[in-house]
C-alpha cells in the first residue's frame, strides 16, 4: 500500500497554528488518506525548505505570515486572485514538477462572513481597517458581492490611499487615515489590521457601528480578541473572531489538493468546542 500524502503548513512562529487539527479532521471526514504537519520556518530559509519538502515527496503547502510574499515569488504559476492579492497561502505541487500557487484567504472571509454568518453583502457599507496583506487579499472578494461601498482606513493613510487606488476600478472604494473618519456609519466593520496581536484596538470614533451591524476580526484567539470585545461593546449584533475564516481557507486548500470540499460546519463546531 503507498504512504499517505504528505501536506504541511510553514510559518513563523508557528506553534499555535490550528491547521493541522482542521486538516485532520477534514481528511477523517472525506477519508482522504493524508498526514498534516506543522513546521516552524524563517524566512531566510523558507524556499530551500520548500524545495526540499517537495523534492522529498510533498503535496501541498500552507504558508502563513510572515511568508505570504514569498511563497508568492517562488510560485510558477499562479491563480488570478493570487497575482491580485500578491500574497499565496496555499501551494501545490504539480505533476510536472512545477509549483502552483493560490490565495483562498478573501473566499474565506466571504464564505464565512455569507455562509456561516448569513450576512448578504450587497449594499452593506463596509469598513476595512489596515492597507497590509490580510486587506489586499480581501478587497476584491468582498467588492464582487456589491457593497454599497467600501472605505479602507489605516493608521499610515498613504498605504489606504494606494489600496484604493490599486482597486479602484472595481468599484466604490476610498482610502482613508483613522482620523479621518467622522461621523459616517458602517454596516460591517472588518478588522484586517496586526493591532489585536498587540492587545490593541485602532482608535475609531464614536457610533462608527450603525446600531445593529456587524463586527468582524481577521485574527483568532481561544480568548475573544480585542477588536471583538470593542464591537460587543459598540453594540454590534454579530461580534466574532477568523476561527471561521480560518477553517473556510483551509476547505478550499483541501479542495485545490484533493478535489474534494469538506464540510466546514462540523470542524468549526469541533474548534470551538475545545476551546472550552
Ligand atoms: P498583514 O500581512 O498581517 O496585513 P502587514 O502587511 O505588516 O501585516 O500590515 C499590518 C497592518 O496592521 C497595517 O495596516 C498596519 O498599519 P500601518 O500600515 O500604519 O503600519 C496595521 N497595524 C499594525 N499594528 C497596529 C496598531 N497597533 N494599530 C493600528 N494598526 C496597526
Amino acid at each position: 500500500m503507498s504512504s499517505a500524502d504528505r501536506y504541511a503548513v510553514f510559518g513563523h512562529p508557528i506553534a499555535h497554528s490550528k491547521s493541522p487539527i482542521i486538516h485532520t479532521l477534514f481528511a477523517e471526514q472525506t477519508g482522504e488518506r493524508l498526514t498534516y504537519t506543522a513546521q516552524d520556518v524563517p524566512p531566510e530559509t523558507f524556499e530551500t525548505e520548500v524545495r526540499a519538502f517537495f523534492a522529498g515527496g510533498g503535496k501541498g503547502l500552507n504558508c502563513t505570515v510572515p511568508l505570504k510574499e514569498l511563497a508568492w515569488k517562488i510560485a510558477d504559476h499562479r491563480s488570478q486572485r493570487a497575482e491580485l492579492s500578491r500574497a499565496v497561502n496555499t501551494l501545490a505541487l504539480r505533476p510536472d514538477g512545477t509549483i502552483y500557487g493560490d490565495n483562498t484567504d478573501g473566499i474565506g472571509l466571504v464564505r464565512d462572513l455569507t455562509v456561516n454568518l448569513g450576512l448578504t453583502l450587497k449594499g452593506l457599507r463596509i469598513l476595512l481597517l489596515g492597507a497590509g496583506g490580510a486587506s489586499r487579499g480581501v478587497i476584491k472578494p468582498l467588492l464582487e458581492h456589491g457593497p454599497a461601498h467600501l472605505v479602507i482606513a489605516n493608521r499610515t493613510p498613504e498605504k489606504a490611499f494606494q489600496l484604493a487606488d490599486e482597486f479602484g476600478d472595481l468599484g466604490l472604494i476610498k482610502g482613508c487615515g483613522f482620523s479621518d473618519l467622522g461621523t459616517e456609519s458602517f454596516d460591517l466593520i472588518l478588522n484586517a489590521t496586526a493591532a489585536s496581536l498587540a492587545g490593541e484596538v485602532p482608535a475609531l470614533p464614536k457610533n462608527i457601528l450603525q446600531t445593529g451591524g456587524y463586527c468582524y476580526d481577521l485574527a483568532y484567539g481561544s480568548e475573544p480578541t480585542p477588536f471583538v470585545l470593542w464591537g460587543r461593546d459598540a453594540g454590534a449584533a454579530v461580534s466574532v473572531d477568523g476561527l471561521g475564516m480560518l477553517v473556510e481557507q483551509a476547505a478550499e486548500a483541501f479542495q485545490i489538493w484533493r478535489g474534494i470540499r469538506p464540510e466546514t460546519r462540523p470542524v468549526i463546531d469541533a474548534l470551538k468546542s475545545r476551546e472550552h
